[in-house]
């Protein structure tokens, strides 16, 4: 049966949450496959609002099976108070399961990630500060501790307390910090490993047994393409990789398993944090499109730079992502604008290129080459029916489609649900 992975295809928040939470009505399984509570996806639904950081946003359907995937970073005390908070919503959270491959987050991680940006000063990456960079490179060096070793404690203090003396001495000697208590965390990590217990699993086995099954099955992507540390604007980017290939590797399937990515674009863009964003607007527009759309981000509330839609960013997106349909949000926002642009090149060095660069330098003295549109002046919120849409906003669809050479299939005209527009089906 269809895995479908939902990919965020610029630099996050394009509302990876609102049309997971819209598609997993039909799924069997919804997957995370990638980051960790420094996502941040907002629902707002029959239950109310929820800014989910680690749970599937298919949490609301009680007949969905969500999991937490091995390529995700667990905070777990953020993982149990998440869990709380939507049990007393009302919410039933009975079907959420967490890999046993999962790694942990630990305390060292995030006061690292706060150190490691402070000591990057004017730098400053503009994490989080989740110790999401600290926990998969500590992963990838092999010191990382997985959701599974907390089933063992004996095990786990074995492997807790070595690890914990390297970063002690790095907490105490390179940033005159105070150490670690070995004791606190063992004991911590020990009750929120009894806790969790219950939900850890095998999980590509379920995965499996979904797809024999012929349950549609999820891929709930985190962050954005463009946050890739590969493809992205490193080092400007996150540490787990946000595309749909990602979703291979963060849940276990093989690659052939895939049938439909689905990107989501916002309808101009945006981005938390530093690194170059060729479109960004520093003036009254991007003001504009800020208070308008409550651009402020869901993990952290800091302001999201604003800019128009980019286009040469946006094919990049698709071919690394292998797009196959795309979903384009917050087209409302635009409603009251007499005018728009997209970019369709960039210039730099007196040549316009037609492709992402590689090199942040470069991308930083790249100037966009933009098609300016009319706009359609009109609400967008209350359509459901494509053919009902202004003209102009047809138009700008029709436009973005070309730019990407991708079909348009859901058109988002709202946070809720039920503000969306079928346009064409993604299966
Ligand atoms: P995610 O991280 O990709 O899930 O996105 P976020 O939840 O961080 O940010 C998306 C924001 O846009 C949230 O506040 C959503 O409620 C909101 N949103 C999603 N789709 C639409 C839409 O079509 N129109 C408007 N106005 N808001 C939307
Ligand atoms: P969702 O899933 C937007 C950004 C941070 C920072 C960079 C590195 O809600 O789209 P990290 O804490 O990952 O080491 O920070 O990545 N970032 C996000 N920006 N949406 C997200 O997630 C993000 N997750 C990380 O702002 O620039
Ligand atoms: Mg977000």
């Amino acid at each position: 049966m269809p895995v479908i992975a939902v990919i965020g295809a610029q630099w996050g928040d394009e509302g990876k949450g609102k049309v997971v939470d819209l598609l997993a009505e039909k799924a069997g399984v919804v997957v995370r496959f990638s980051g960790g509570d420094n996502a941040g996806h907002t629902i707002v639904n029959h239950y109310g609002e929820f800014g989910l950081h680690l749970v599937p946003s298919g949490i609301f359907y009680p007949g969905v099976t969500c999991i937490i995937g091995n390529g995700v970073a667990v905070n777990p005390a953020v993982l149990l108070g998440e869990i709380d908070q939507l049990k007393q919503k009302g919410v039933e959270t009975g079907n959420l399961f967490v890999s046993d491959r999962a790694h942990l987050i630990m305390p060292y991680h995030t006061l690292l990630d706060g150190l490691e940006e402070q000591g990057r000063g004017g730098k400053a990456i503009g994490t989080t500060r989740k110790g999401i960079g600290p926990a998969f490179a500590d992963k990838t060096a092999r010191l990382g501790i997985r959701v599974g070793d907390l089933l063992n404690k004996e095990a786990f203090l074995e492997r807790l307390r070595p690890i914990l003396e390297g970063k002690n001495a790095i907490l105490t000697r390179v940033y005159e910090a105070e150490p670690l208590d070995l004791d606190e965390i063992y004991h911590q990590y020990c009750h929120y490993g009894e806790r969790l217990a219950p939900l850890v699993r095998e999980t590509t086995t379920m995965l499996a047994e979904a797809l024999d099954s012929n349950k549609l099955v999820i891929l709930e992507g985190a962050q954005g393409a463009l946050l890739d540390p590969d493809f992205g604007t490193y080092p400007y980017t996150t540490s787990s990789s946000p595309l749909a290939g990602g979703g291979c590797l963060g849940t276990g399937l093989g690659p052939t398993r895939i049938d439909r990515v689905l990107g989501i674009f916002k309808a101009y863009c945006t981005r938390v944090g530093s690194g170059p964003m060729p479109t960004e607007l520093a003036d009254a527009t991007g003001d504009f499109i800020r208070e308008r759309a409550h651009e402020y981000g869901t993990t952290t509330g800091r302001a999201r730079r604003c800019g128009w839609f980019d286009g040469v960013a946006a094919r990049f997106s698709s071919r690394i992502n292998g797009l196959t349909n795309l979903a384009l949000t917050r087209l409302d926002v635009l409603d009251d604008l007499p005018s728009f642009k997209i970019c369709v090149g960039y210039k730099v060095s007196g040549e316009t290129i037609s492709h992402f660069p590689g090199s942040i330098t470069t991308l930083e003295g790249c100037q966009p080459v933009y098609e300016e549109l009319k706009g359609w002046q009109s609400p967008t919120s209350d359509i459901r029916d494509y053919e009902k849409l202004p003209a102009q906003a047809k138009q700008y669809v029709a436009r973005l489609e070309e730019i990407v050479s991708c079909p348009v299939s859901i058109i988002s005209v709202g946070a809720r649900r039920e503000q969306t527009i079928h346009k064409a089906p993604i299966l």
